[in-house]
């Protein structure tokens, strides 16, 4: 969602800042701005895309060392150049930057109204910046002050950044419930949503927590303050993030480089963690709650999207090898429908960037309610892995497509772990079966390397569909989730309608869609119910519909049925929803290229959802 870039520094703040905003595209917007103080304090919207800035700000006064810049993805008004931001005070001396939502901005609006504010914009974010001035108008406070004072009055999410055009040298910055990490360089500091834009000047970061303040002051240190006016010591830490991950490497999108990535991230996420011979399964962030685990009553995984299809798998895997109950929530159903969770309950909340509004919610009510709380994030340091008791992390590296291919993959393989270490623990799995896995496992990233050779032939067969207009995914057992996925996949990016299903539900209901111009993309690989998965095919082809195969390598059954057969390589069934991921990415991609869709950035979408 939106994404936020400040420069305070000695270097002209443009060219960061543009820079910084197009490492920020991944994230959805629909609109972007800037602002710099020079002589006075200049201000370039619009509607669209950096470039379209660019060329609004292209010939204007772009100087000045001191600048914010914002990618907006509208909450609260439509995407137009008014609302975009930044956005100014009354007096046009301040100017601010907002990702999240205001929740009471309606009842400040009427306020400041009263005591005369005009405003422009339909946004809640003018509200701020109306309400940060009228504080220091009427308290005589300097900015780092009036903000603090001004967010005691605020109810909702923010990572803010302001400037003052009578305070040149100085930027304040604040969040709550919204990212916000500070970059300190020499002589020049950075602010931004993520690291992403800071990467390439500096490795030294502090991440602040909820209800800080920071005042970043040319020639002075970083300075931090809470919102009840304590000073703090900055924590500073190093950046574990490389300027390669964030760029294409050859390849044309950053989808299909992270597909691409998968036989790495998937065996980064392993490393370490697991040893063959001597039959060891350790997850390190964890084991201090392990015990929590091993004797849980129950299981409750929260998520969204792709992560929420992440946990689908889990359940399979702790129920079928560790045998405990496991109950998947969508995060935003869980955190309204006053959930029956007690202090033997642990949750598991998996979120590739850590930072899902909903995810978090439902973790901090689980929290209130005495649970114990687990974490599996790709994003180190980020807010689900802070407020979270213990966790692990899937070290997939920074996912810049929208739609998330090598993070899934990557979650699945940390699930398959701690069903593996959770089944040993509990004496639940035979050694002979938990030996078996282990070495399936280190099979795994080499065997989706094989898999990923099916590229031609995926793109050969989305040529034949790429102007369909609905597609069927089916899958039984641990093929369910990768149905669920493959759909999500393909409608996300190529904006194609698409539905997975459980493949015996078909007959109760989806069948009656089924015509000769119908795909059906089904999961059909040797292990677990493949013969029921063979009639529905046969039910599928007596309707016509055409039938795209993923199979274990060797099949003729399914293959003599099919329309067209993908091969994958044989593995244990609970492995398989890796494999099988991989050619339904492929898949969604190249129809989505062969569509002229923007893969990285689909329409209407956001990396990080950190709104409700
Ligand atoms: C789909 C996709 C989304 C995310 C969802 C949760 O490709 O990326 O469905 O999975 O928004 O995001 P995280 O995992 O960051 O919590």
């Amino acid at each position: 969602m939106c994404g936020i870039v400040a420069y305070i520094g000695n270097k002209e703040a443009y060219p960061i800042l543009i820079k910084g905003l197009r490492r920020l595209e991944y994230r959805g917007y629909d609109s972007a701005g800037i602002s710099l103080v020079n002589a006075g304090l200049n201000v370039y919207k619009c509607k669209g895309k950096v470039s379209d800035l660019e060329a609004f700000a292209s010939g204007k006064d772009v100087s000045g060392v001191v600048g914010i810049g914002h990618t907006r993805w509208a909450t609260h008004g439509e995407p137009n150049d008014v609302n975009a931001h930044p956005h100014q005070s009354g007096n046009e001396h301040l100017a601010i930057i907002h990702n999240g939502i205001i929740e009471n901005y309606d009842s400040l609006k009427t306020e400041l109204k009263k005591r005369g504010h005009v405003f422009k914009s339909d946004t809640d974010t003018e509200v701020l910046v109306h309400l940060i001035e009228d504080v220091q108008a009427n308290e005589d406070l300097p900015l780092a002050e009036a903000v603090r004072v001004a967010l005691t009055q605020v109810v909702g999410a923010y990572a803010i950044a302001v400037l003052d055009r009578n305070d040149p040298n100085v930027i304040i910055g604040a969040k709550k419930g919204s990212p916000m990490v500070v970059g300190i360089g020499k002589g020049e500091f950075f602010l931004a949503s993520d690291a992403t834009p800071i990467v390439e000047y500096t490795k030294e970061v502090v991440y602040l927590e909820d209800e800080q303040i920071v005042e970043l002051r040319l020639g002075q240190e970083v300075r931090i303050k809470n919102i009840e006016n304590e000073t703090l010591t900055p924590y500073i830490q190093e950046l574990e993030l490389h300027l390669e991950a964030l760029e294409k490497g050859g390849y044309d999108h950053f989808m299909l480089k992270e597909i691409f990535e998968q036989p790495k991230s998937i065996a980064d996420s392993m490393r370490g963690r697991f040893h063959v011979e001597s039959g060891d399964v350790s997850l390190g962030g964890i084991i201090d709650y392990e015990q929590k685990l091993v004797s849980a009553k129950r299981i409750i995984i929260v998520a969204c999207g792709t992560s929420w299809h992440a946990g689908l798998v889990g359940e399979y895997l702790i129920e079928d090898l560790a045998r405990i109950p496991v109950e998947v929530e969508y995060a935003s159903e869980f955190r309204y429908r006053n959930p029956i969770i007690n202090e033997e309950d642990v949750v598991i909340a998996i979120s590739q960037s850590g930072e899902t509004a909903d995810t978090l919610a439902a973790l901090e009510l689980a929290k209130s309610k005495g649970a114990t709380t687990i974490g599996i994030c790709n994003v180190v340091g980020s807010s689900i892995s802070r407020v979270t008791d213990a966790g692990s992390y899937t070290h997939a590296g920074p996912e810049i497509g929208v739609a998330s291919t090598k993070a899934f993959t990557a979650q699945v393989t940390v699930l398959i772990l701690m069903a593996l270490r959770l089944a040993h623990k509990r004496g639940s799995i035979p050694e002979s079966r938990f030996h078996q896995m282990l070495a399936s496992l280190e099979k795994l990233p080499k065997q989706v390397e094989e898999t990923l050779k099916t590229a031609s032939l995926v793109e050969h067969i989305s040529k034949q569909y790429k102007d369909v207009r609905n597609f069927l995914y089916l899958g039984r057992g641990y093929n369910f989730p990768v149905a669920l996925e493959g759909a999500l996949k393909l409608k996300e990016i190529s904006y194609i309608h698409a539905e997975g299903y459980p493949a015996a539900e078909m007959k109760h209901g989806p069948i009656a869609l089924i015509d000769e111009e119908m795909p059906v993309v089904v999961i059909a690989t040797s292990k677990g119910n493949y013969e029921k998965v063979i009639s529905n095919i046969q039910e599928v082809k007596a309707r016509k519909g055409k039938i795209i195969a993923i199979v274990t390598e060797g099949d003729v059954t399914a293959a003599e049925l099919a329309d067209h057969v993908i091969e994958i390589p044989d593995t244990e069934e609970a492995l398989v929803p890796i494999l099988a991921s991989v050619p339904l990415q492929l898949l969604s991609y190249y129809i989505a290229v062969m569509r002229g869709c923007n893969v990285d950035q689909p329409r209407n979408l956001a990396k990080s959802v950190t709104v409700e």
